[in-house]
C-alpha cells in the first residue's frame, strides 16, 4: 500500500513512521510511505508557500499553487486520480471503521495544512475526504496523518506479525479488549486471574468475553448499541454492570 503525505514538514512525518512496526513494514516493502515536500513545488523565488488572507485577519494561508503542482506531479506519476484526505478539525471524525475502509485502497494521499489553513480553491479541486482525529485543534495536519497511517497500516495484511491481533482488538465488533496478563503469576501481591492459568479454553473464552462486555459497559457504554450481542451477552450485562436506563435499552 502506498501512502503519500503532502506536507511542509517531511522529516516530522518520516522520522515518526520509520520507527517500530510501520518502519519494519516499509523495510519489507509491504508499505511505501513517501513525504512530498510542498515547498519543492513553489514557483516563488523566495520559496514562500503562504500569504496573508484576503479580507484581512490573523495568520497566513497556504497558497493553492504549490499544493496543486505537487498533486499534479503525483497524479501523473501514479497514473490516476488518488483519494486525497485533508486533515482538518472540520472533517468527519476518524474511526476504526473508516480505517478499515481506507485499508482497501492502493494509494492514499494525505494533505497536511499549517498556519491558518489552506486556500479553499485547491481543496475544492483535489480533496475527496475531510478527516479529523478529534474535537481539538492542532498546529498542523502531520500528527493526524501519522495517526491515521499507523492505524490503517496495521490492517494491511503482513504488517503485523500475527494477523489475529488486528482482529481481536478494541473496537472489533464495537467491544473493548479484555485485560491481558503475562509473567509473573504474582506481582506485588496481585495474582493473575485463576481462570487464565487453568488451561480450560472454553472458560477462558467466556471470561474474556465477559470482561470485554463489562469494560465496554463501564468505560464506553455508547459503543454497546453498535455491538453484536448474543442473548447470553445481554443477560450478562443486565446482571453485571448497567444502570436501570441502560438495562431497559438492551
Ligand atoms: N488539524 C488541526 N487539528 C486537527 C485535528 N483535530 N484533526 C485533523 N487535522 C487537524
Amino acid at each position: 500500500m502506498n501512502f503519500y503525505v503532502m506536507t511542509l514538514f517531511p522529516d516530522m512525518v518520516l522520522n515518526g513512521l520509520r520507527t517500530s512496526i510501520t518502519g519494519r513494514a516499509m523495510e519489507r516493502g509491504i508499505l511505501n510511505i513517501e513525504a512530498i515536500n510542498i515547498r519543492d513545488y513553489t514557483l516563488d523565488r523566495h520559496l514562500h508557500v503562504d500569504d496573508a488572507p484576503y479580507g484581512g485577519g490573523a495568520g497566513m494561508v497556504m497558497q493553492p499553487e504549490p499544493i496543486w503542482r505537487a498533486y499534479e506531479a503525483l497524479r501523473e506519476r501514479i497514473g490516476r486520480k488518488p483519494r486525497v484526505l485533508y486533515m482538518t478539525p472540520q472533517g468527519q471524525v476518524f474511526r476504526q471503521e473508516i480505517a478499515r475502509q481506507l485499508s482497501g485502497e492502493e494509494d492514499l494521499v494525505f494533505l497536511c495544512g499549517h498556519y491558518e489553513g489552506v486556500d479553499e480553491r485547491v481543496l475544492e479541486m483535489i480533496v475527496t475526504d475531510y478527516l479529523s482525529i478529534g474535537d481539538y485543534v492542532l498546529t498542523g495536519g502531520e500528527l493526524p496523518a501519522m495517526v491515521m497511517i499507523d492505524c490503517i497500516s496495521r490492517l494491511v495484511p503482513g504488517v503485523l506479525n500475527n494477523q489475529d491481533s488486528a482482529e481481536i482488538e478494541s473496537f472489533h465488533d464495537n467491544l473493548l479488549e479484555y485485560p491481558q496478563y503475562t509473567r509473573p503469576e504474582t506481582f506485588m501481591g496481585r495474582r493473575v486471574p485463576e481462570v487464565l492459568l487453568s488451561g480450560h479454553h472454553a472458560n477462558i473464552d467466556m471470561w474474556r468475553r465477559q470482561q470485554s462486555l463489562r469494560r465496554t459497559a463501564e468505560r464506553r457504554p455508547d459503543l454497546l448499541t453498535g455491538a453484536n450481542l448474543t442473548a447470553e451477552d445481554r443477560a450478562f450485562l443486565k446482571t453485571c454492570c448497567l444502570d436501570q436506563t441502560e438495562k431497559k435499552s438492551l
